[in-house]
């Protein structure tokens, strides 16, 4: 079975679809209740298996009761995807402690709550397992205004390989994908600013953003036994950015 957070929208929620298209019942975590619920039930009316948990990432408490309802529910934890992850655009010199502090607790603390209590839970049943982390090419090269949100990805980059590091012995691989520019509600706004996007597009040899499936693609194979022997690893899902 999968836990997919962020799984209300964008990539965490095709991801989570693809999961159950392929078989895995899935539990999809959201702090948006109604949006998590939405995701379930889609996946529901097409015949998989889904549970809805409305969590925030950044609480240890309420991520402890996604794993433990998870365990009671379906005996363990074989897959856990971290999409879950908020970005805003603001320059350095302005950019308040709180800003800071409320995005690196999203994308970096958040997956450090769930992958440590995710990858407890497989060490207990011993079965092994698969985290797998969203960071972004932001963990390799910024744009202006991103000073807090590329500090979340670089961090999150070499969490996954600590974590993978660690966990070997114990059956679980740990990898992130890196995506380039996904066409979310996440950035939404930049692709609604003809200047922002024009911006974007001009860094994408394939020229187009990607769709969150093509995401779920990539999160699929590092879930499947094809890719069993990949641990540490970033897999890139860019269009070609980072190559120019
Ligand atoms: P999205 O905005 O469509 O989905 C993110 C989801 O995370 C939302 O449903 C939101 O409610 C949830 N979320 C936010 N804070 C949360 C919290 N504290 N607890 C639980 N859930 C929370 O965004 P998208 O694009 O699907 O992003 C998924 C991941 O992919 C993020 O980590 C993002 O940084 C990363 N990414 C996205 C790219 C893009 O171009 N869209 C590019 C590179 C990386």
């Amino acid at each position: 079975m999968a836990v997919v957070t962020g799984a209300a929208s964008g990539i965490g929620q095709a991801t989570a679809i693809r999961y159950a298209r392929e078989g895995a019942a899935v539990v999809a975590a959201d702090i948006n209740g109604p949006g998590v619920q939405k995701t379930a039930a889609s996946i529901a009316a097409a015949g998989g298996q889904a549970r809805a948990a409305t969590v925030d990432v950044t609480q240890a408490s309420q991520v402890a009761d996604l794993v433990a309802d998870a365990l009671a529910v379906f005996g363990q934890i074989d897959i856990l995807v971290n999409a879950a992850g908020i970005e805003t655009l603001v320059p350095f010199l302005e950019l308040s402690e709180a800003e800071w502090t409320r995005v690196l607790a999203t994308n970096l603390t958040g997956p450090f709550l769930c992958g440590q209590a995710a990858a407890q839970a497989m060490v207990r049943t011993g079965r092994g397992g698969r985290i797998i982390n969203i960071t972004s090419i932001n963990a390799e090269v910024v744009l202006p205004h991103q000073a807090h949100y590329a500090a979340s990805k670089g961090g999150l980059r070499m969490l996954t390989r600590a974590m993978a590091v660690e966990l070997a012995p114990h059956g679980i691989t740990v990898n992130a994908i890196a995506p380039g520019a996904v066409d979310t509600p996440l950035i939404a706004r930049s692709l609604a600013d003809p200047v922002r996007r024009e911006m974007l597009l001009r860094h994408i040899p394939l020229g187009r953003v990607a769709r969150p499936e093509e995401i779920a693609s990539a999160a699929a194979f590092l879930a499947s036994e094809e890719a069993a022997y990949i641990t540490g690893a970033t897999l890139v899902v860019d269009g070609g950015w980072l190559i120019t």
